[in-house]
């Protein structure tokens, strides 16, 4: 009913609806039948299942995250400062392909609202049965803005991802020397990560030498883990079969990252290729295009450890959650 509701809504407001809901404790309950804990990063984490990054950029529903069964969930992108984001509207529903086009473009309040909610969830009961993680960006790259963002949120969450890849920012410090630019900004989050885990997320390729470059640089500044992938940029979409949709526009130009099915193939591509890259021991965190119990474990099989999704919540609500708990209890027997 709820879900029927939240459709009749403009995306972005039906988003926020489902954020005010989880934090003043509405939404369904779910709990493992079986056992699907896992170790990662040295921790417990009750369940591979993940929200990723954007869902709840300010760690506002943390405990209704959980509540709804998540093992895990990724607060942010975090910016030092607030910052507006882009025009409305900057999200579109693509119902046919179940799929979203976002050009939000890190709306966000600044660091110190996300900081005073993250040290408030620090002693709620769900804080135990929940691994966080902050992801955080700048949008021009600034090392120091990284260093600031990674010492103020590390003793308040389990690991940090470094926003590498998202299409949405007219800044594009990646774009003359990704790899260079990315082990800069690794090593400055590192330096100021008090020990905890640092990983990289990556935009969608299926080039096996780019994916090479990025991942021996990020390796060798020291990244603890990797994680596949953002939206994919209107310019990469001939990498999606099929994709044949109206691309939304402003100024004449397209804008805009696709999330949605059509990622998990290219998800499973690049989690293998970082698999065979790394060796068994590197956790790995595959997102993109999980909407349904049977893609969760595509993506598991591909040689993540855990997934995250997003877009699937969108279309299928907290049912997907159930549904992949029940297809990861299947598989364990
Ligand atoms: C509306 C929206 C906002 C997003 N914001 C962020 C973000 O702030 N930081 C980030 O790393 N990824 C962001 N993402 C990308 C997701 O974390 C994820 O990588 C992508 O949507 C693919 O997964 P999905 O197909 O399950 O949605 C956003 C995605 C959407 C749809």
């Amino acid at each position: 009913m709820l879900m029927r509701l939240l459709r009749l809504l403009p995306c972005e407001d039906a988003h926020h609806v489902t954020i005010m809901a989880l934090k003043y404790g509405a939404g369904p309950r779910a709990r493992e039948k079986t056992d699907l804990s896992l170790s990662l990063f040295g921790k417990r984490l009750r369940n591979p299942i993940g929200v990723a990054g954007g869902a709840d950029k300010k760690a506002e529903a943390l405990a209704g995250w959980s509540r709804m069964g998540f093992g895990m969930v990724e607060a942010g992108t975090v910016t030092v400062d607030r910052r507006p984001g882009n025009p409305k509207p900057r999200l579109w529903r693509l119902k046919p392909e179940q799929g979203l086009i976002n050009w939000m473009g890190w709306p966000s309040e600044g660091m110190e609202p996300v900081l005073d909610n993250l040290r408030s969830f620090q002693d709620k009961p769900e804080r135990k049965n929940l691994m966080l993680g902050a992801n955080i960006g700048s949008v021009e790259g600034k090392l120091e803005e990284f260093a600031q963002l990674a010492k103020a949120c590390s003793p308040l969450v389990d690991y940090l991802t470094l926003n590498a890849s998202c299409p949405n920012l007219e800044h594009d410090c990646y774009k003359d020397a990704p790899e260079q630019t990315a082990a800069e900004q690794i090593k400055a989050c590192k330096d100021a990560a008090q020990g905890k885990p640092v990983l990289l997320k990556l935009g969608p390729t299926m080039d096996q030498a780019v994916l090479s470059r990025m991942v021996g640089a990020a390796t060798e500044a020291g990244v603890d883990g990797f994680m596949a992938t953002n939206t994919l940029a209107h310019a990469d979409r001939s990498l999606v079969q099929g994709l044949d949709i109206d691309w939304p526009k402003h100024g004449g130009n397209p804008i805009g990252g696709y999330s949605g099915p059509g990622l998990l193939p290219i998800a499973c591509f690049m989690v293998k290729e970082i698999r065979a890259l790394v060796g068994k021991d590197m956790p790995i965190i595959g997102v993109g295009g999980v909407q349904s119990g049977a893609d969760a474990l595509r993506l598991l099989d591909a040689g993540a450890n855990a997934i995250q999704l997003y877009t699937g919540l969108v279309y299928k609500g907290p049912a997907l959650v159930k549904e992949i708990m029940q297809a990861l209890a299947e598989r364990r027997g």
